[in-house]
């Protein structure tokens, strides 16, 4: 007999579902009875005792479902020891709610922030286990978290149908791609859509280097040129800043993200026809493609085997292909940014994609 909680923390992401239903899976096949308590909302449902009993007949039929059947929520971590508004001390809410319903395990679906909360809740002695979630693949431990395939996937559609458009036109488009602090997505997503720039928050441009590159192509004979930007681009003036200055300049920033000033920027140097195209929230929804549905899978019922084995305080992770686990404490923390020394990075510029950087 198991007693297990589980919750889905922060942006949803395609695989949420799936990911659970592994879990679930895992656990009845090794047990003939499992209690499940679902926390609704994310770590809000565990610090208000708010939750449903599930069975595993909750988790049919959900492999291809996308987002959460439990719901989710941001509770940032830095907030953690602070009392909610109400008043209610969380930490301490979290580990009484988990004592009375005399868990065994508390398995956690999140990205970093959520897997920061999970580390504290497991060295406050809670038993723990950490599944990797988040389109952005920025989680430190592991070589992909479940979510990033399916939104490279969205975004690539979105691209690819950019380019018949772009190309009738003779136009200059920029698809702005998810990812504020990395640039996995809009990394992943440009090459398989065949983006001529591709810009990234770990990469700083200059907007002269981007306007080189769209009018070498245009000196070539391509009338159109594809920009793949992250969210969080940031121009090489900017990346000088100190911290505190940069925050205020982009927050006052006079235009509604990084694409449309970048849009300006070119019509200025190069006076082309700029267009933007922002996928936005549908690179987290609809269902996980086919690599997701395996990875979350593997992922939920190497979980399973974990609480079987009584080995808590760990993060499921992808290392070489293989499912493995680490300590949750030693990702918590840290993000995996794109190094611009990476083999993919260096590959892109081999095939003549520019990072506006030189
Ligand atoms: O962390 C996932 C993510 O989709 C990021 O890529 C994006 O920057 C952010 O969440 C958007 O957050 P929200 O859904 O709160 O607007």
């Amino acid at each position: 007999m198991k007693r297990i909680g589980m919750l889905t923390s922060g942006g949803d992401c395609q695989a949420l579902n799936a990911t659970m239903r592994g879990v679930v899976k895992g656990l009845c096949n090794m047990y003939k009875d499992v209690e499940i308590y679902g926390f609704l909302e994310g770590y809000k449902g565990l610090i208000r005792n708010n939750y449903k009993q599930l069975s595993a007949s909750d988790f049919s039929g959900i492999l291809t479902k996308g987002g959460t059947i439990l719901g989710s929520s941001r509770q940032p971590f830095k907030l953690m020891d602070q009392p909610t508004e109400d008043g209610i001390n969380k930490v301490k809410a979290m580990k009484e709610t988990y004592k009375k319903l005399k868990l065994d395990c508390l398995v956690v679906l999140g990205g970093n922030g959520s897997q920061k909360t999970a580390n504290l809740l497991s060295e406050e002695g809670l038993n723990v286990i950490g599944l990797p979630k988040t389109i952005d693949n920025d989680l430190w431990g592991t070589d992909m978290t479940f979510g990033f395939q399916s939104a490279v996937d969205i975004a690539t559609t979105a691209i690819d149908c950019i380019h018949t458009t772009a190309a009738s036109h003779n136009r200059v488009f920029i698809v702005e791609i998810m990812g504020h602090k990395v640039g996995h997505i809009t990394l992943h997503a440009g090459i398989a859509g065949g983006a001529d720039v591709i810009l990234l928050p770990e990469i700083p441009y200059d907007i002269k280097c981007v306007c080189k590159a769209i009018e070498k192509r245009s000196k070539a004979g391509k009338g159109f040129s594809i920009i793949a930007v992250a969210e969080g681009a940031i121009s090489k003036e900017d990346a000088a800043l100190p911290k505190k200055k940069r925050k205020e300049k982009l927050a006052n920033r006079p235009y509604p993200s990084v694409a449309y000033e970048i849009a300006e920027q070119i019509k200025e140097t190069c006076g082309c026809e700029v267009r933007i195209a922002v996928p936005g929230h549908t690179q987290r929804g609809g269902s996980p493609d086919a690599f997701d549905r395996v990875l979350s899978s593997r992922f939920g019922a190497y979980a399973a085997q974990l609480i079987k084995d009584e080995k808590y305080g760990r993060l499921v992770v992808l290392k070489d292909n293989e499912v493995t686990d680490i300590a949750l404490s030693d990702s918590a923390g840290k993000l995996k940014y794109v190094s611009p020394e990476d083999s993919i990075v260096q590959n892109a510029r081999m095939l003549g994609i520019s990072f506006g950087d030189k």
